[in-house]
């Protein structure tokens, strides 16, 4: 259908189904009203110059027609939409791990076995990928059209998301949120290859060191290791499996481990204190940029042995060790 863009998401085929229904019903409405609108005027326009207008009175049949159909309607689209939305919002357990920073005007994606992409991501079809954005500066929108996929980037949190693709091509990818001078610079291509294309896509050109490998030279960079370290006594809390864990807190409350709540312990550590330790760690706010952090936090996650739920594929190297995974799933 030329309607809509090309469906090449596993969303697409149930965003486009809510949106033509929408359309449908709007275009049935607009319709029957303006006819109506139309018809009545000339029905009962005034036909003498004196005449006089006639009481009508209510019908209580018709009051109960035209609410309750509306109201059967509006829940259809609500229901419809909130079964999409959850569709789309909850990223499934196992997935690709990509990690994207978006700054004044531009993409930067980062694969978990070090590719970095400037304004393009490869990806595989029919398998899951889930994206972590942070953005260096203003809010920017990661927006595939064919996907049908769009997420607000937005500073000073992730935003995580996923799509699945389903048709190889070379597809649109935009920046949805104005964003300065150069927001309709900020453009870019997705390509969807086939798993075989992808690992040799994968397979040529230096990769560098891994993402976990860049984040474990930054944790010992800025010193996290003299508290971070699992000696005996330390200063704080282990982070050997922690990704993915509940953790109790000094408020009393449990959290689950997740890419949000790692990001924030390093820039407000105060913010969620692990019970059982002092609130001395300093903030690293505005001292690690946000790819650090995304590094940093690919890190963490590969101390975490078996993938936790929605954690990611193939957990690379725990030490700084700079070889690179031979293949992923
Ligand atoms: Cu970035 Cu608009």
């Amino acid at each position: 259908m030329h309607f809509f863009p090309e469906e090449a998401s596993t969303f697409a085929r149930h965003v486009d189904g809510l949106y033509l229904f929408l359309i449908l019903v709007t275009a049935f409405f607009s319709l029957l009203i303006g006819t109506l609108v139309v018809a009545f005027a000339i029905r009962f326009h005034r036909k003498s110059e004196n005449e006089v207008a006639q009481d009508v009175h209510e019908s209580g049949v018709l009051e109960i027609v035209w609410t309750v159909i509306p109201f059967g309607l509006t829940m259809v689209m609500f229901f419809w939409g909130a079964s999409v939305y959850f569709r789309i919002t909850r990223p499934p357990g196992t997935a690709l791990d990509i990690y994207v920073t978006a700054k004044q005007w531009m993409w930067k994606l980062q694969h978990t076995d070090g590719h970095r992409e400037m304004n393009e991501l490869h990806i595989p079809i029919g398998q899951p990928v889930r994206l972590t954005m942070a953005s260096e500066d203003v809010i920017h929108s990661f927006y595939v059209p064919a996907f049908r996929f769009k997420r607000d980037v937005v500073p000073g949190r992730f935003s995580v998301a996923w799509f699945e693709a389903t048709k190889p091509g070379k597809y649109h990818l935009f920046c949805a949120e104005y964003c300065g001078t150069r927001h309709s610079n900020m453009i870019g291509w997705v390509y969807a290859m086939t798993p075989a294309d992808y690992q040799a896509w994968l397979a040529g050109g230096a990769p560098g060191e891994t993402l976990a490998a860049s984040g474990a030279k930054r944790f010992v960079e800025n010193a996290c290791n003299t508290c971070h370290g699992d000696q005996p006594g330390a200063r704080g809390p282990s982070l050997t499996g922690l990704f993915g864990r509940r953790v109790q807190l000094a408020s009393g409350q449990t959290i689950v481990a997740d890419e949000s709540y790692i990001r924030e312990s390093i820039v407000n550590p105060q913010a969620k204190l692990v019970a059982g330790y002092p609130p001395i760690m300093p903030t690293f706010q505005g001292l690690i940029s946000e790819e650090g952090l995304l590094q940093l936090v690919a890190y963490v996650k590969s101390l975490s042995p078996a993938p936790a739920a929605g954690a990611a594929a193939p957990a690379p190297v725990p030490a700084p060790t700079p070889e690179r995974k031979a293949s992923r799933p």
